[in-house]
């Protein structure tokens, strides 16, 4: 059985294909196409899924999607007649949703190239849950997925047994901590879409001073889970919300209404000074948000007595809150999938189908849960014919191509010295983070490595942390982990140690973002950093994401001229090394 899985109703679209029960690729298109959060049509994601697979359209005979307009249609019906609106205006607070439905252009695709065979909706929670809990190890779990809106709704929880899904209960359009966290991520000035992680770093650096307003804001209790007072919010509000799309990526008018400046004070524009009070409001809505989901978390572990969690949804990228899952609830195990938001849904809805119709059942429980290198690779010879020959000519750049062995001391002795370095090797990785295929590293000793990074590279703000990549075996001696966090999902405390000896990754408020990693996990990586430590006696390099406020590099030609535009040191393709 070959199944397609698209997410092409939201933002961050995306391909997976799964051949006979096996993940065999996945990847978002804005790696393609170059722009954050695409939106568009994922035509190149498509294609590049079916090239990994050596298949045409034509050999897929399911492709699923993670959206499901006939899903919670009670719900919507009751909230017309609640609200006494025409169906015509409801239809316009939620076009959102239509200007982004791709059925015509998937349409197109598939006429032309005369699929024949079928397409499955799969309604946007149980995308998200399946995407984690069909990738966990679990044979039993509770599930829990938040995000701002799929298929009118944004929170679900879920028992998740002996492969089924049973949903238990859902939170309903227009109530969402997704819309909540983003519309105060709008207020504090970050006005791009999927900008929350940052507010999440600001959070680090205030203090709770606004936990009374939140209150206002937003209230909870283990019957309803939580309401958003709306009066506070436009996105429920025709008249006041809005949407538009620049080139595929998607834009929102402010969520949150005028009357929030009587709770909040003044809004910040983009380009104001942070100021204390932002850093309190950010550290106000981080913490409200972690009581809420805390306290649904308890109640989900009262109903189903099962100490394995999974978790999925845009608000599953929270790695602050998930680091604290172990102290505040009774859960011991959480399986997170590393491309919990949107994008994610294109695996979820495919596993999902998978799992419902797969008549080989010795296939159902072969998870690799660690597995998030899915997307594009080349090989040396690649690189030597279509870059490295090229480039050969600029007598400004030395390359020379070195076995493994070499590339690891070569490249951990650069490191050493307070070199940065472009490391661009394997398949890229499935979801938002980098996890040492597609990753810019540095001496995480260096106290003074992270303004260099920040100015001279990445041009990002200076308030937000760098993580640690932490071989797994060392991890409980530098931080307050116990488990293994491949995926980099989980901000843990420090210990002292990490202080004295890593500062560079260690936040203000002494948490780290750790990725810890296993040969298993990640041969080469996990090579690297060991040849790291034994010249410096430290297992832990700085790990961020190759690029420049842009998509992740996609291909050598992306982090060649990546290298080219910034005070990179030396850049790794593969086992060519370039340097300056
Ligand atoms: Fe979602």
């Amino acid at each position: 059985m070959i199944i397609l899985g698209l997410n092409i109703n939201h933002a961050d679209t995306s391909a997976c294909i799964i051949v006979n029960g096996k993940i065999i690729a996945a990847i978002e298109e804005e790696r393609f196409v170059r722009k954050k959060h695409y939106a568009g049509f994922p035509l190149n994601s498509i294609e590049f899924c079916l090239s990994i697979a050596k298949l045409t359209i034509n050999d897929v005979n399911f492709i699923t999607l993670n959206y499901s307009p006939s899903s919670n249609l009670k719900q919507k019906v009751f909230y017309i007649i609640k609200n006494i609106i025409s169906i015509s205006t409801l239809k316009k607070i939620l076009s959102f949703k239509k200007k982004l439905f791709y059925t015509s252009d998937l349409q197109r695709y598939l006429n032309k190239n005369n699929f024949n065979g079928k397409i499955i909706n799969v309604e946007h929670h149980m995308s998200h849950i399946a995407s984690s809990y069909y990738n966990s190890s679990f044979e039993n779990a509770a599930g829990l997925t938040i995000d701002g809106f799929g298929d009118f709704c944004s929170t679900g929880t879920f028992l998740c047994s002996n492969d089924k899904i049973q949903s238990l209960k859902k939170v309903y359009f227009p109530h969402s901590l997704g819309i909540l966290y983003q519309a105060i991520t709008q207020f504090l000035g970050f006005k791009n879409y999927g900008d929350e992680y940052k507010v999440m770093g600001l959070a680090s650096y205030g203090e709770p001073k606004y936990l009374k307003e939140f209150e206002d804001l937003v209230q909870h209790n283990s019957k309803f889970f939580f309401l958003l007072n709306l009066d506070y919010f436009s996105h429920h509000s025709n008249s006041e919300f809005s949407y538009s799309f620049s080139n595929g990526i998607p834009k929102f008018s402010n969520l949150y209404s005028k009357k929030i400046t009587e709770l909040l004070g003044e809004e910040r524009n983009p380009y104001d000074k942070i100021e204390k009070r932002h850093f309190d409001i950010a550290s106000s809505l981080q913490i409200c948000f972690e009581n809420i989901v805390f306290s649904i978390l308890n109640n989900l572990y009262q109903e189903t007595k099962i100490e394995n969690l999974c978790l999925a949804g845009g608000c599953a990228l929270n790695s602050k809150f998930n680091g604290l899952i172990k102290e505040r609830t009774p859960f011991k195990n959480v399986f997170i999938q590393p491309n919990a938001g949107d994008a994610g849904g294109a695996m979820g809805s495919a596993l999902h189908f998978l799992r419902k119709n797969e008549i080989n059942k010795a296939s159902i429980h072969q998870r690799d849960n660690n597995k998030c290198y899915l997307g594009n690779s080349y090989t040396n010879e690649f690189i030597e014919d279509k870059l490295i020959k090229k480039n050969q000519l600029i007598k400004s750049y030395s390359f020379k191509k070195l076995d493994d062995a070499e590339l690891y001391n070569e490249v951990a002795n650069r490191i050493s010295k307070n070199q940065v370095i472009g490391w661009f090797k394997g398949r890229c990785e499935w979801g938002p983070r980098a996890l040492g295929n597609r990753s810019i590293l540095a001496d995480a000793r260096n106290p003074e490595i992270k303004d260099i990074l920040n100015k001279k590279i990445k041009l990002r703000e200076s308030f937000r942390p760098f993580a640690p990549a932490v071989l797994e075996e060392f991890a409980n001696i530098y931080f307050d982990i116990n488990y293994s966090s491949p995926f980099m999902l989980n901000v843990v405390n420090g210990k002292k140690i990490a202080k004295e000896s890593v500062p560079a990754v260690v936040h203000v408020d002494n948490t780290c973002r750790v990725q810890t990693v296993s040969k298993s996990d990640n041969y080469h990586f996990y090579n690297l950093i060991s040849e790291f430590n034994k010249l410096t006696g430290v297992p832990i390099l700085l790990n961020t994401s190759f690029n420049e406020n842009e998509p992740i590099v996609f291909n050598p030609d992306h982090a060649f001229d990546c290298f080219r535009r910034t005070s990179m040191d030396c850049l790794v393709l593969e086992n060519w090394v370039i340097t300056r």
